[in-house]
């Protein structure tokens, strides 16, 4: 339910904040013959700062120079991107068949043990690129320093001319895309484990010890909260079906989702005087 939900939106901002960034630093040159200009330099993904070139005056009549910044940045940062855009696309994909083509993924078990293989590759881009990133970004803001532009210009050396920044960029939504990045990584790290139960093959080789009494209770709860977690998985279409047979006016698939999820489970267990599942557990045994 975690991974439907927030794995395609947390990619979505990884890549669409990183992706769409464009950033200027604005320098006020006044010479010393009281001459002003506005120098702006705009830069965006993917942060080839060598290509990125600006006129500066050179306070000598009205002579410019152009000067370029130093520096490509771009192969961790397209590289974050890419595995952004990949996971937010495997993850649609992997919801679209885990929810229509519910036969064919569990067909010879192929599609939960692939899911969790990619899941586990998932989880090491997430956290190569994200580490990779936040280099990449830290470097970007130090080629990119106000005080580094202004020892560029040749103006800006001669202390008889006055510089003055006007604008510095936005780190903001960079910071935030390295962030994304990591959560990222945890939420597909995280959900390893779930991959690999829903393959069922931490199954083989399970056994339970004979119970004590005073184990009985404990252990037959943790066989039953065992069990229907596993529904979650496979009876997802049944669960689909029992909600719309009680509540006709929801049309959507997450609400379903939402409403037969844990809360239910709890609510059973919550109030003293109903007899939910668990006690019927108790009491067979
Ligand atoms: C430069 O920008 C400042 C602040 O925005 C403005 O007051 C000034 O007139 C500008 N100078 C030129 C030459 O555009």
């Amino acid at each position: 339910m975690c991974m439907v939900i927030f794995a395609p939106l947390f990619a979505v901002f990884a890549f669409a904040l990183c992706g769409g960034y464009s950033g200027q630093i604005t320098v006020k040159v006044e010479c010393l013959d009281k001459t002003q200009s506005n120098i702006s330099i705009s830069f965006s993904y993917p942060f080839r700062l060598q290509q990125v070139h600006f006129n500066a005056p050179l306070c000598e009549g009205k002579r410019h120079e152009t000067l370029f910044l130093e520096g490509d940045y771009s192969s961790s940062t397209q590289f974050f991107v890419t595995v952004s855009v990949l996971a937010f696309l495997y993850s649609l994909l992997a919801t679209v068949v885990y929810i229509f083509y519910q036969n064919k993924y569990r067909e010879k078990n192929r599609g939960p043990v692939l899911d969790c293989l990619v899941t586990v590759v998932f989880s090491g881009l997430w956290l190569v690129s994200s580490i990779a990133w936040a280099k990449t970004l830290s470097g970007l803001k130090t080629a990119l320093d106000v005080g580094q532009m202004q020892l560029l210009m040749s103006a800006c050396r001669d202390p008889e001319n006055l510089c003055e920044t006007l604008e510095e960029p936005a780190w903001t939504n960079l910071n935030m895309s390295v962030a994304f990045g990591f959560l990222n990584f945890s939420l597909w790290a995280g959900n390893i484990w779930f991959a690999y139960k829903e393959t069922g093959l931490h199954k083989s080789g399970q056994r339970y010890p004979s119970r004590t009494p005073s184990e009985k209770r404990s252990s037959s709860f943790r066989q039953y909260s065992q069990s229907s977690f596993d529904q979650s998985g496979a009876g997802f279409e049944q669960r689909l079906y029992s909600q719309a047979s009680f509540d006709l006016s929801s049309g959507s698939f997450s609400l379903p989702q939402t409403n037969l999820g844990p809360p239910m489970l709890y609510r059973q267990m919550g109030s003293p005087t109903s007899k939910g599942p668990l006690i019927f557990v108790n009491e067979s045994q």
